[in-house]
């Protein structure tokens, strides 16, 4: 694994930076000096033309001395048609020609560099030639100097360095600094996350005043404790709400062995039995209730079958005679991918409620609509106020009304049937109805 993984982002990131601006000083430089380079060698050039030119003029005046003055140029000579010296500068004189640069038949000189010639052989010169008409023959005029090299000049090349290397030194100071301030925010998300548990699930990340990114992650970090927040008190609630209905019949039940027990002559033990066994039968709903609710919870899996919802419905309701009448109308070939067991559940749910609080009749319906099977039931009971229709499918809530009606609910059946519903991409809601309550579950009809 590459060490660079484990750097951190501020370091990465200073690096790129560092590395880019360094390779664009390099590249500057590089132009920079090929720029200049060009510019001093056509100054060197147009120098020995011009040193040349000024021999020239003296050559043609006939007034050529043996010994040339070496002004702007050290090194100029005079050959003669033959290749015989005339004239040189003193750094030139006794020496051969410099060069044997060929002037074309058109043309009045010539000029080009030329590397280790035998009169300088540890350097490129800059030569130029001069064509010159004396004495009825061709003559030239040889000037060089030396070429400019690469780096044109130390201080320049020390200039561009270190102009580079500061440059360099301040965009890494400059990222490094930025980006550390740009991501002091996220330093401080994680801070305060890192010390957020249970316990304390109130306290929320710091949201950065700039509007960007990491505002954007703030925000969203703190809708989620949100919800985590509220998930968590559910449980609790739902914890507490739970072992205070276990411990109601197990108290009831403790109170009715004690006293029994006080006056065992006088006690009826079948009386206390029956007692006894009511509670465990409230103790046994409670707990399968739970465990179902937790079953769901965990979105355990469960089977799923072709059910045509009407069947369901009559045999489901053919199981027990009910307290009021309970009139169906049932629409036949709504199918529905079910869980036979789960369904049957939620209807069982449905109608012990409707049963439960209606003076004389309930009436069950299947229908289908659209894409999606409903099952409606239907009671002419008190009814539920609007405003109570979301609260009644909260865990442990039962209405007033229900507490004085039946001591035994616990308040999980419609939790339970709406979770049902949800499992199998349906929803049960509480709708609007000229009279008691109206249940209306809806659930994807399967497509045959
Ligand atoms: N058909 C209905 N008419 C009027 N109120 C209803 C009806 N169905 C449910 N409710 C109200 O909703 C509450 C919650 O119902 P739910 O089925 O969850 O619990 P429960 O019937 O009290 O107890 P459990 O079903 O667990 O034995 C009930 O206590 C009752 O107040
Ligand atoms: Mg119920």
């Amino acid at each position: 694994m590459s060490v660079s993984r484990h750097w951190s982002l501020r370091k990465r990131l200073t690096i790129i930076a560092s590395v880019v601006m360094a390779l664009l000083s390099l590249a500057v430089a590089v132009l920079a000096l090929l720029g200049v380079h060009g510019l001093a060698e056509s100054y060197r050039t147009d120098q020995i033309t011009n040193a040349s030119l000024k021999v020239v003029h003296l050559v043609e005046r006939g007034v050529l001395p043996a010994v040339l003055p070496a002004t702007e140029v050290k090194y100029v000579q005079v050959v003669n048609s033959e290749g015989r010296v005339i004239s040189a500068t003193p750094a030139l004189l006794g020496q051969p020609p410099i060069s044997h640069m060929t002037i074309s038949r058109s043309a009045m000189r010539a000029g080009r560099e030329e590397c280790a010639l035998p009169a300088f052989p540890d350097t490129c010169m800059i030569v130029v030639a001069f064509r010159v008409y004396r004495e009825e023959s061709d003559w030239t005029v040889y000037a060089a100097d030396t070429a400019v090299p690469w780096y044109v000049d130390p201080r320049l090349v020390g200039l561009l360095a270190a102009g580079s290397v500061l440059l360099v030194v301040i965009t890494a100071l400059g990222t490094y600094r930025i980006v550390g301030k740009t991501l002091r925010p996220v330093d401080d998300i994680s801070a305060e996350l890192a010390e957020i548990n249970v316990t304390d699930l109130g306290r929320r990340v710091p949201v950065p005043a700039a509007h960007d990114e990491i505002r954007r992650l703030a925000v969203i970090v703190n809708q989620t404790l949100d919800r985590l927040e509220k998930l968590v008190e559910q449980q609790r609630r739902f914890a507490s709400d739970a072992s205070h209905d276990l411990r109601s019949p197990l108290t009831a039940m403790r109170a009715q062995v004690e006293a029994a027990m006080l006056h065992p002559e006088e006690t009826d033990w079948m009386e206390v039995s029956h007692a006894q066994l009511d509670s465990l039968e409230r103790l046994e709903a409670l707990v399968s209730d739970l465990l179902m609710l937790a079953r769901l919870d965990a979105g355990a899996p469960s089977t799923r079958e072709l059910l045509d919802l009407s069947q369901l419905v009559t045999s489901e309701l053919n199981r027990r005679a009910r307290r009021v009448h309970v009139s169906r109308v049932l629409e036949p070939g709504v199918k529905v991918y079910g869980d036979r067991l789960r369904l049957a559940r939620m209807l069982t749910n449905l109608v012990d409620n409707a049963e439960r609080h209606a003076s004389e009749r309930v009436t069950v319906t299947v229908a289908q609509s659209g894409g999606t099977a409903v099952l409606e039931v239907l009671d002419d009971g008190t009814g539920i106020p609007p405003d109570k229709r979301e609260v009644v499918f909260q865990r442990f809530t039962r209405l007033d009304a229900a507490r004085s009606k039946d001591a035994g609910g616990t308040g999980l059946g419609l939790p339970i049937a709406r979770e049902i519903a949800r499992e199998h991409g349906g929803m049960l809601t509480v709708e609007d109805s000229p009279i008691g309550a109206r249940f209306v579950a809806r659930l994807p009809l399967a497509d045959t």
